[in-house]
């Protein structure tokens, strides 16, 4: 028999990512192989974001547009998961909608992948089963195939206790789970024993790590064991909430020659009556602070942020408050987003829903771009003459003559490409020599730290 194939689209965060890993690793394990292109898979899984309207929408039509596949070749699985099977909306959807769907599965129970496959295989019906929470024990050994090159992301924490009135992800990924750490740990030194050299610790809310166990450790504890594995150069985490930075941590990440000097700290908005209602737990005043503290101990600090516009009751006094902390803090960059009404968060059941008119949130959007992006394109130039350590991703994508990579702190810097060496996954040391507002260019000033060894083998799942 032919060997089966897969597809997973991945929408969403990174936490979506290292799930879709999980999936590739157990339908690998099973002796799925990737289908180049969705007329050759026999199943394909798209793993969706419920975090604003738009990324519901992008799934619903990918979903809509696979029927035309599913006629033609009946036998082929569609499969839906992620943040968007965890909420009961989506479901009555699809049943209405997309009965075309096969199986669809939640956040809690992928690690069951291979059994809900062969379920939904049996059956002529969508066979659904999504867990409202998570079981009682972290699912841990399960085989992930991760992507290439020497970057690698490693689960810290599962969920979000926080409660934000406008978030869906304490809904869709449940309550606070930390991974014990002697667990994190393997995984960390398996993988720089596989040749990852770069690691990113993942979690909603990664400052949260660890309260949860006992005995208690934090985020700072796991930061001083990452440091001491050998063979990883960087190591980078995602997302910490502004409220639970510790002067510790900051102490760590300042001595440590590993961490990133990147410090993402969503905002969300800049006036105290919106982070009230937001219940984002400090002021403004407070998130001053730590911005000023992380600035006189942490050298060449980078701060990039997420903002929202027009959540209710966003007036203009409040936007502009949100703009004269941009002005003061100037972060290095900013994901901007409008806000969008969350069935089943507080938010959306406040009266008027969303009464801030869709006119005035795409103007405040839009002043606050382009007031994000002169800042931006000033903290890039601030770096020409700078030398600079670049961990090279691969050839650019739209530019065959350059390679892309990466400092550090994550800004992009294109390289001018000599085709007789492959620089991909390797470290280098760049001068810079011009700014735009998204990216860097430069030249490469010497030899590469590294000797790349995760692609000279097909390595096993991990
Ligand atoms: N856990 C992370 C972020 C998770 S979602 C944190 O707390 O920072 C990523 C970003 O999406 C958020 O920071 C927020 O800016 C944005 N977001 C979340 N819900 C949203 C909504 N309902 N409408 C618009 N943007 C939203
Ligand atoms: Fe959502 Fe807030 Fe949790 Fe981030 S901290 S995931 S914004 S509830
Ligand atoms: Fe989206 Fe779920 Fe991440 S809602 S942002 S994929 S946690």
């Amino acid at each position: 028999m032919a060997v089966p194939q897969y597809l997973i689209h991945t929408l969403g965060c990174q936490m979506n990512e290292r799930d879709s890993e999980i999936m590739a690793g157990q339908l690998e394990t099973m002796g799925y192989r990737r289908a180049g292109s969705e007329a050759e898979a026999d199943l394909i899984i798209i793993n969706t974001c419920a975090v604003r309207a738009g990324a519901e929408d992008h799934a619903f039509g990918h979903v809509g547009r696979l029927k035309q596949l599913k006629d033609e070749r009946p036998a082929m699985t569609l499969a839906v998961a992620g943040c968007m099977a965890q909420e009961p909306g989506t479901i009555a959807w699809l049943k209405k909608h997309a009965p075309h769907v096969d199986l669809v599965f939640g956040t809690h129970n992928l690690h069951e992948l291979p059994r809900l496959l062969e379920e939904a295989e049996e059956r002529d019906e969508m066979l659904v089963e999504v867990w409202k929470s998570a079981g009682e024990t972290l699912a841990e050994h399960v085989p992930s195939r991760r992507k290439e090159g020497i970057r690698a992301q490693v689960n810290i924490i599962y969920g979000c206790d926080k409660f934000c009135t406008y978030c869906i992800v304490p809904f869709t990924r449940g309550r606070e789970r930390s991974r014990a750490l002697s667990d994190v740990m393997r995984e960390v030194r398996a993988l720089a024993d596989q040749g990852f050299e770069d690691i990113m610790f993942l979690g909603q809310n990664v400052n949260s790590y660890g309260h949860d166990l006992d005995p208690r450790v934090d985020l700072a504890d796991l930061m001083e064991a990452a440091e001491t594995v050998h063979g990883l150069r960087w190591i980078h985490y995602m997302t910490p909430h502004p409220r639970d930075f510790s002067d510790r941590l900051i102490e760590i990440i300042a001595s440590s020659e590993k961490i990133s000097h990147q410090l993402h700290l969503p905002l969300q908005a800049g006036s105290n009556a919106i982070l009230r209602r937001m219940n984002r737990k400090y002021t403004r005043e407070q998130y001053l602070e730590l911005i000023a503290k992380a600035r006189s101990k942490i050298a060449d600090v980078s701060f990039t942020t997420d903002i929202i516009v027009g959540f209710p009751g966003e007036t203009e006094e409040d936007f502009e408050q949100t703009l004269e902390l941009v002005r003061m803090i100037r972060f290095d960059s900013a994901f901007t987003f409008v806000y969008s009404p969350r069935e089943g968060t507080p938010a959306a059941r406040w009266e008027g829903r969303d009464p801030v008119a869709n006119p005035i949130k795409k103007d405040r959007l839009n002043r606050l771009m382009a007031l994000q992006y002169e800042i931006s394109l000033a903290a890039n130039q601030r770096l020409i003459g700078k030398d600079l350590l670049v961990l090279v991703d691969g050839v650019s994508k739209k530019n065959d003559d350059v390679w892309a990579g990466r400092t550090q702190t994550g800004k992009v810097v294109l390289l001018d490409r000599q085709k007789d060496i492959d620089l991909t996954d390797c470290f280098v040391p760049v001068r810079i020599e011009s700014a735009k507002t998204f990216y860097l260019t430069g030249s490469v000033k010497g030899k590469a730290l590294n000797q790349p060894k995760r692609r000279l083998e097909a390595l096993p799942l991990l």
